[in-house]
């Protein structure tokens, strides 16, 4: 809903925002996940895979050093602006409930934290729908939140402006994060994906939620991370030049508890790992 002043938010711009320095900023965090995935989804030579949210497409990339062919597709101009040509290798802008692509099209289709942001009902039925008989889904999805997360969270909370002082654009931003929370009101503990997917025709279900990796980031990276997506640079870019470096400071001061001597933190947050066939 736009706000009184005009502003509205969608999905599209959230990620369009953290587009020109996601390869930065966040594929320090991002990278290692879509390189597990993709080694648990083995794309073979002979097949064909589909990238959904390829983002700037590192999963893609990396499925493509060993399929025949892969498409990262993204509904994001900016975050496709940012990919890199390689072999075997192209990108598709489009919408993950309405993929461009006749039925039967794929041997897999991957997503790494991907979807999300779509309605499963229907972005899980196209990535049935495009799977060719026998073929494969797999993803990961986050699971429960981590107490790294959590904890930057708690700290940021307080340092806020309050609705009446914030900017209309970065309200929009709030009403529109409390409202739409799709993915995860459908898909919340391991059995939901389990029905979900078997609803959908798709067999030999597995879905499992767990700590797939031991990430090691200094704080100072951590911090980079998780205030390079969009609700954080639109709730610091609110607060004064003050309240914004006390803010960070009680973030660093809070974090360093956490890491070792060497001030390296151990992130090991909890995703859902998917894989699922088409019925042959
Ligand atoms: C968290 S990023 C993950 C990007 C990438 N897979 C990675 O692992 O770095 C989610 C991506 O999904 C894309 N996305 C979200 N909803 C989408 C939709 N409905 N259709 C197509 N892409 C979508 C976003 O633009 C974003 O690039």
């Amino acid at each position: 809903m736009p706000t009184s002043a005009g502003h509205s938010f969608s999905y599209r711009k959230l990620f369009d925002v953290v587009a020109p320095h996601y390869e930065a900023r966040i594929i320090r965090a991002f990278g290692p996940y879509a390189a597990s995935l993709v080694e648990w989804a083995a794309p073979q030579p002979h097949e064909t895979f589909l990238d959904i949210g390829t983002g700037t497409g590192i999963a893609a990339r990396l499925a493509a050093a060993h399929a025949r062919q892969v498409i990262g597709l993204d509904f994001s101009a900016p975050m496709l602006q940012a990919t890199q040509p390689a072999p075997h290798l192209a990108f598709v802008q489009g919408d993950a409930h309405r993929l461009p692509f006749a039925a039967n099209s794929f041997d897999g289709v991957l997503a790494s934290f991907g979807f999300n942001a779509t309605r499963p009902q229907k972005s899980l039925k196209e990535c049935y729908r495009v799977l060719k008989p026998g073929g494969r889904s797999v993803f990961q999805e986050w699971g429960g939140l981590h107490p790294l997360d959590q904890l930057v969270g708690e700290v940021v909370a307080p340092y806020t402006v309050e609705d009446d002082e914030a900017p209309s654009e970065l309200i929009a931003l709030r009403d529109f994060l409390d409202d739409d929370r799709v993915w995860h009101e459908d898909l919340q503990v391991e059995e939901d994906y389990q029905e979900f997917l078997a609803e959908l025709g798709f067999i030999n279900i597995s879905a499992r939620e767990f700590a797939p990796l031991k990430l090691r980031l200094s704080v100072e990276d951590f911090i980079d991370y998780k205030t390079a997506w969009t609700s954080q640079l639109y709730e610091f870019a609110a607060m004064s030049p003050t309240v914004q470096r006390a803010c960070l400071a009680e973030l660093e001061n809070r974090l360093y508890r956490h890491a070792d001597e060497d001030g390296i933190l151990t992130y090991d947050p909890l995703m859902f790992r998917v894989m699922a066939y088409r019925a042959g």
